[in-house]
């Protein structure tokens, strides 16, 4: 199967067009998103009819779980708490009855294992090497995928490990990336909506598990645009700044 692979959308609606028109022309089977459709930016409502339109593997991130209970945005910054708020009272209440049947976890049996933040936790992260080690052993040893689709850090990730048992991080090449069926894999497209790894770009991934395979890409969108709506909502006038830096 050739899977398009997408993360942290978060109400950016100009970057979740132009990362869904240039999947169209991929030719892939499937679509799979893996949480955080709401927060930060201000379309929530055009992203989630997108979104339930489509045919679209959704996770719940932890931004979608706090929109339903605010109780868990208490540790959220200050910014991304207020851009939450704000969240609350725009989404018509048809989409909270999707965002409620969201899974946390999808298994596709023989291909991969997919979460928000960690296949345990939709607000863990998966940044730094302890982390990762964490999660690929738990892989290894307590599940049959050698993949697992990951978002929550809004930064491409490809980290493995070895028949040895090293972990490490894989350097995101421009072109496709073979990967081995001897090794594990955690595997992280990027932000559609909030890209923090320095390029402002829509990012996304085509994953193929007939060949092995995965290709990190990203697509300009109209970020001037996002931060208009953003600036005209009266949300933090940063969430606007930041989309222009990938920050
Ligand atoms: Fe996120």
């Amino acid at each position: 199967m050739r899977l398009a692979l997408i993360a942290d959308i978060h109400s950016n609606r100009e970057a979740l067009d132009s990362v869904l028109a240039q999947i169209d022309r991929e030719g892939v089977e499937a679509i799979l998103n893996l949480g955080d459709l709401v927060g930060y930016n201000a379309s929530p409502n055009e992203c989630l009819e997108l979104l339930q339109g489509r045919n679209i593997w959704s996770l719940a991130g932890n931004h979608d779980l706090a929109l339903l209970d605010p109780e868990r945005a208490q540790h959220f910054n200050i910014i991304a708490y207020e851009a939450l708020m704000w969240c609350r009272q725009q989404v018509r209440p048809e989409f909270l009855e999707f965002l409620q049947g969201l899974p946390l976890v999808r298994e596709q049996p023989g291909s991969f294992l997919a979460c928000h933040g960690t296949p345990l936790n939709p607000d863990s992260y998966i940044a730094y090497h302890f982390q990762g080690k964490r999660v690929l052993k738990d892989l290894r040893n307590h599940s049959q995928f050698r993949v697992c689709f990951f978002g929550h850090t809004h930064r491409r990730a490809l980290w493995y490990r070895d028949i040895r048992g090293k972990v490490a991080l894989r350097p995101i090449a421009p072109t496709t990336m073979q990967l081995s069926r001897e090794e594990h894999y955690l595997i992280n497209p990027g932000s559609v909506g909030q890209p923090r790894d320095g390029n402002p770009e829509a990012a996304y991934a085509i994953f193929d598990d007939k060949d092995f395979s995965i290709q990190f890409k990203s697509v300009p969108y109209d970020v001037s645009g996002a931060q208009r709506r953003i600036l005209a909502a009266g949300l933090p006038p940063y969430l606007a700044e930041r989309l222009a830096l990938g920050a």
